[in-house]
């Protein structure tokens, strides 16, 4: 059984004044125990659409959308959201406090929920920060302890919307290997959003490509079979790359004149 099953999703974000529009229509996706699965797309196609939905945050229009067989009819802590900014983390707490906040939650003894709290700061590589504010941890180390307080749930999924678009082009480097060796060590499946096409082939396992919208669909899915070590320049990374690259080339240029139409109008 998939982990995630979507099958004839449709949303139409309905409009008060002006006419519906249909983001998503005839969208199956399922997602595997252990994989890392990327969903690429143009800006504007749907990609977040897909995650909230998986998320619980909004509903589809149509369609079924199942975790472990069961419908999903909103939020829940077996499904760990990880957001793009890094203000999400309580400022007022420390590393450790935040990381331990789900535990506390579900009733963890005190104890017992700071040795968890720490291997999680462990596994990100945070070991020895625990005691840091927000303000005093930098843009990476915050997303980090997002990460950590997210896994510290043992949720049975991570959803990950571009969640180091914010960051400079060295800090997300280093973000991705790390969340790579995460993902190694601890085997929390992850749906990853990206439009970056690098990042979607140093991370997958498996990549979706989206058409442009509106009605948006799954384009097809590319498997990588690149191993741990990943290196842009080797011949077989750059192969998935321009194999993907051909799959969304087109949808890309096809939302640009979208644009350059509404512009018009
Ligand atoms: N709440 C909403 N109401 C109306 N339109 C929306 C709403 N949310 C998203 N959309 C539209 O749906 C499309 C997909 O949005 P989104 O999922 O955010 O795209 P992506 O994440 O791929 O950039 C966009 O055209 C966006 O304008
Ligand atoms: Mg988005």
């Amino acid at each position: 059984m998939s982990l995630i099953s979507i099958s004839g999703l449709e949303k139409t974000f309905r409009s008060r004044q002006g006419a519906n529009y249909t983001a998503i229509r005839d969208f199956d996706l399922e997602i595997h125990e252990g994989e890392f699965f990327c969903l690429l797309g143009p800006s504007g196609c749907g990609k977040t659409t897909v995650l909230n939905i998986i998320a619980g945050f909004d509903h589809p229009t149509r369609g079924d959308v199942m975790l472990d067989g069961r419908p999903i009819t909103g939020p829940g802590e077996d499904r760990g959201v990880v957001f793009q900014g890094d203000d999400s983390l309580f400022t007022w707490c420390s590393a450790l406090q935040n990381v331990e906040f789900g535990p506390r939650l579900r009733g963890m003894p005190k104890g017992e929920r700071e040795t968890h709290a720490r291997k999680y700061i462990e596994l990100v590589g945070l070991g020895g920060q625990e005691d840091k504010f927000p303000v005093e941890l930098s843009g990476g180390m915050k997303q980090r302890i997002q990460i950590a307080r997210c896994l510290a749930n043992e949720p049975k999924m991570l959803l990950m919307d571009e969640p180091f678009g914010a960051l400079d082009a060295q800090t997300r480097t280093i973000m991705q290997e790390q969340l790579a060796r995460i993902w190694h060590q601890n085997e929390t499946p992850v749906l990853f959003i990206t439009h970056d096409i690098d990042e979607a082939v140093t991370l997958g396992s498996r990549i979706g490509v989206m058409t442009a919208g509106p009605e948006s669909t799954l384009k097809g899915i590319v498997e990588v079979n690149l191993g741990d070590e990943r290196r842009r320049t080797d011949d077989d990374f750059m192969q998935v790359y321009r194999e993907v690259y051909d799959m969304i080339r087109e949808e890309v240029l096809q939302s640009l004149s979208r644009e350059d139409q509404e512009e018009a109008a």
